[in-house]
């Protein structure tokens, strides 16, 4: 029997993918990265997880965990390999084996683990399998007059296993953190098959150390989560958002503190959304636009409480214009606007805008947050120097200092032009950031998108600590090899 077959005995029919069937899962969500896998393999159990994994690991498969498959990075798919199914990359020196030898893979779907196993209100968590949507844990949370906070665009697709994986930020953490502060228990496949059960949900725990830390932002290659505690906030049910055009990026700092000193901890998201980008989305879906006027950059607010937050937001804003930071607002007071607001935010991705997205330079930046207007300006330098026709475009989750910036070409004559200083733009760029202080990923994980510019980031003892942490982990290699880890 083939290992392929084997499994499908195990697991059924439709436990296994292969052929048409298999290749939606073979590409990440951009388009940027495609490979090869013997199957997509999807239990439905931690049982069943237990012996795929067990069964790779005898036959020396490797196993590419992946939820919605939603990631920017190309974490959650093969690496792109050669006919045979296997990649080429060189030993490493000194004649020891590669870290990632060439080996095939199967791509492990944990979508079908989509249950969510228990809401406790009184424990303030919520215990659900990997492969639940964060829409659903947001659900069933809100089901039980509680909050899951963590939120993005990507919600109804994207997965609680997935999040673990990257790290997932989103659009609430300058008040309630990433998928970090979340995380309280976690039960793992390790990578010979052994299950950990580490289901806890306590607050406070000193007793040695925290091992699901290291899953979390690990992408899967230290082993593959299967199901998570996680923490519970109390339930928001005043919201409001207001769209504010901001008189340029030097106002961001100001704004947030005055909204900080006004608002408190209400203050759920501060988002930065481009005229260019605004106008795009209205366009494409057809939107009202919520305001007229015309700055370069607006700001979206979301004040979120068990109180009503209409009068703090209001004052907010007005202070903000009495100083003459901002030059225009739109507060939405019906549901309709709240939604249109967050409809224009979810959809800004110049992947959904642009079809030469692909083509262009995609940066996940953080920088401490006061260098945010400096670093933009500076990015925005080096492209009007490098491509004077292309666009620049910053977008998010300012107020946590994270910044989506991309630079791209947007007509199909401007893509060769482009692609011929693309990877010097690239270059300058990330030395840019690595100035700052920042960092290239800030929650979409480092794949295999970044895996070959990530190195000058971190001192490369911080690497060398990873790397003991992996092959203690998995001396094997199977776990999503030639990902996270540079080469
Ligand atoms: C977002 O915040 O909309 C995303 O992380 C998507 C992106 O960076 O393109
Ligand atoms: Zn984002």
């Amino acid at each position: 029997m083939t290992f392929v077959a084997g499994l499908r005995s195990d697991l059924g029919p439709s436990g296994v993918l292969t052929g048409a069937d298999a290749a939606p899962y073979l590409t990440g969500q951009r388009g940027l990265f495609t490979g090869e896998a013997l199957a997509v393999v999807r239990p439905a159990s931690v049982d069943e997880t237990a012996r795929v994994v067990r069964a790779c690991a005898s036959a020396g498969v490797a196993i590419v965990p992946q939820g919605g498959n939603t990631g920017m990075s190309g974490g959650a798919v093969p690496a792109a390999v050669g006919d045979s199914g296997t990649s080429a990359l060189p030993a490493t020196s000194e004649g020891s084996a590669s870290p990632d030898p060439p080996r095939p893979s199967i791509v492990l779907s944990m979508t079908r683990m989509n249950r969510i196993v228990s809401v406790d209100p009184h424990r303030w968590t919520i215990t659900a399998e990997a492969g639940a949507t964060i829409e659903t844990v947001q659900q069933a949370a809100a089901a039980a007059n509680r909050l899951f906070a963590p939120d993005w665009g990507a919600r109804g697709t994207a997965t609680v296993g997935g999040a673990i994986a990257t790290d997932a930020g989103g659009n609430n953490v300058l008040r309630y953190g990433t998928m970090r502060d979340h995380l309280l228990g976690l039960e793992a496949v390790l990578a010979d098959g052994r299950v950990w059960d580490g289901l806890r949900a306590l607050r406070k725990d000193s007793s040695g150390y925290d091992l699901k830390q290291l899953f979390i932002g690990a992408e899967g290659t230290l082993g593959v989560a299967t199901r998570a505690v996680l923490r519970l906030h109390p339930a928001t049910p005043h919201t409001q958002s207001a769209l504010a055009a901001i008189r340029g990026l030097d106002r961001l700092m100001p704004l947030l503190e005055l909204a900080a000193s006004r608002c408190g901890n209400d203050v759920t998201a501060f988002e930065l959304i481009p005229e260019v980008g605004l106008d795009r989305v209205c366009e494409k879906l057809a939107l009202a636009r919520p305001l007229h006027t015309r700055e370069e950059f607006f700001l979206l607010v979301r004040l979120a409480s068990s109180e009503p937050v209409s009068e703090r937001l209001g004052a907010f804003l007005a202070e903000a214009s009495e100083r003459g930071w901002i030059t225009d607002a739109a507060v939405a007071v019906t549901d309709e606007q709240e939604s249109r607001l967050w409809t224009i935010r979810d959809e800004l991705s110049p992947m959904f805008l642009w079809p030469q997205h692909e083509h262009g330079v995609k940066l996940d930046t953080a920088v401490p947050i006061d260098s945010l207007g400096p670093y933009h300006d500076e990015a925005r330098r080096i492209a009007a120097e490098l491509v004077p026709g292309a666009l620049t475009y910053g977008f998010g989750h300012v107020g946590d200092g994270n910044i989506h910036l991309y630079v791209l070409p947007t007509s199909d004559d401007g893509v060769a032009p482009f692609l011929s200083v693309r990877d010097k733009l690239q270059e300058r760029i990330d030395e840019a950031t690595f100035r700052f202080g920042g960092t290239l990923s800030a929650e979409h994980g480092i794949g295999q998108l970044l895996r070959d510019r990530i190195g000058p980031q971190k001192p490369a003892v911080e690497w060398d600590l990873m790397r003991a942490v992996k092959n203690a982990l998995d001396p094997q290699g199977i776990m999503n090899p030639h990902k996270t880890l540079p080469a």
